[in-house]
């Protein structure tokens, strides 16, 4: 059993990843301030289900200004979840990207080396690679978005302390992650929701930019992969996606299809510093870790709709 301390417990993939770990047998340290980005009482949802496992404990922390060293006494290993998610605002809340994503890590990043942590994964976005996320690890880091460009520089303040310090470290890149808690500034999420209640859905361009969507227990998978063999994933960086690449046209019509509703439709104008194509290349992690992407987008997206089907009955 280890001593694992996730950030951004209360966000959509940090609950998932508590929940695995909790499942695995390891004590959890969960670490989230509930930054206002979208409601706190959807992150207290979220949380709900382990809050109360006795092998789970819970610090209401801000990255950017707290005494972080009471978390993580005794820990062996973080998953830096936390981050000022979303593209579309970093245009104009850019100080709060600036500062979760950046400034946050920097104080993590001296906290673990302080308390001496054998293991810091570190989870970053396929926007670092900029209009296209195509290709494997070694592309060209060129990202278009502000979003993209603090999650960049989380990247490399990782690799500086761990040349600095010896800090082990890992890099994850995860690809639009999906499936139940999804944030509801997200796409599917929008869909799903103005699909059950029958209202418009502006689709941003003419709905054929793509996405390698991960179903988020599938991304929850790679990230405990590259816990489990630090041996082969210490100092590296892995794309962690999903299998299937679909566009915005064929998740609306498996949409149409799951809940016998047409979606109602119109087009906008593409979003300034949206990606173009999102194709995972997850080879390295295939080959090292085992990662194996399995959950189909039809069935990630039936969990996802359950869930959101079973939350509009209780908002009710
Ligand atoms: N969801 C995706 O599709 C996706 C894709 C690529 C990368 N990522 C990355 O995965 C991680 C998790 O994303 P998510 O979708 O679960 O987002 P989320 O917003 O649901 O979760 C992030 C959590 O971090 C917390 N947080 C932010 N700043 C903090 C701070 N200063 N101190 C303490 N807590 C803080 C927030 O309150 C939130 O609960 C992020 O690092 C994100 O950049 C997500």
């Amino acid at each position: 059993m280890a001593n694992c301390l996730v950030t951004g417990a209360a966000g959509f993939v940090g609950s998932h990843l508590c929940e695995r770990l909790l499942a695995d047998g390891h004590a959890v340290v969960g670490v989230d301030a509930f930054i206002p980005y979208y409601p706190r009482a959807l992150k207290e949802e979220n949380l709900a289900g382990f809050r109360d496992h006795p092998n789970f404990t819970f610090h209401e922390l801000d990255l950017r200004a707290d005494d972080l060293s009471p978390a993580l006494a005794g820990v062996d290993a973080i998953f830096h979840l936390a981050a000022q998610a979303g593209l579309v605002r970093s245009w104009d809340q850019f100080d709060s990207y600036m500062t979760c994503n950046i400034q946050a890590t920097q104080r993590l990043l001296e906290a673990a080396v302080a308390a001496g942590v054998g293991h810091f994964i570190h989870a970053s976005t396929s926007s670092v690679y900029g209009r296209f996320a195509t290709g494997d690890e070694t592309s060209p880091l060129e990202p278009v978005s502000p979003y993209g460009i603090t999650k960049l520089a989380g990247e490399h303040l990782c690799r500086a302390y761990a040349q600095k310090d010896g800090l082990p470290v890992t890099v994850a890149r995860l690809y639009s992650v999906y499936g139940p808690r999804q944030r509801p500034d997200m796409g599917y999420n929008i869909f799903i929701r103005k699909i059950l209640d029958e209202a418009l859905i502006t689709i941003d361009g003419d709905g054929t930019d793509s996405r390698s969507n991960t179903f988020v227990l599938d991304c929850v998978d790679g990230l405990v992969r590259i816990f489990q063999q630090p041996e082969k994933s210490v100092g590296e960086t892995f794309n962690i996606g999903g299998g299937e690449e679909v566009d915005v046209n064929q998740v609306l019509a498996i949409l149409a299809e799951l809940t016998g509703k047409t979606p109602i439709t119109t087009h906008g104008p593409k979003r300034p510093g949206d990606q173009r194509r999102t194709a995972a290349d997850v080879t390295k992690a295939r080959a090292l870790l085992g990662y194996n992407p399995a959950t189909t987008i039809r069935d990630g997206l039936r969990a996802q709709l359950e869930w959101q089907r079973a939350a509009r009955y209780s908002e009710n």
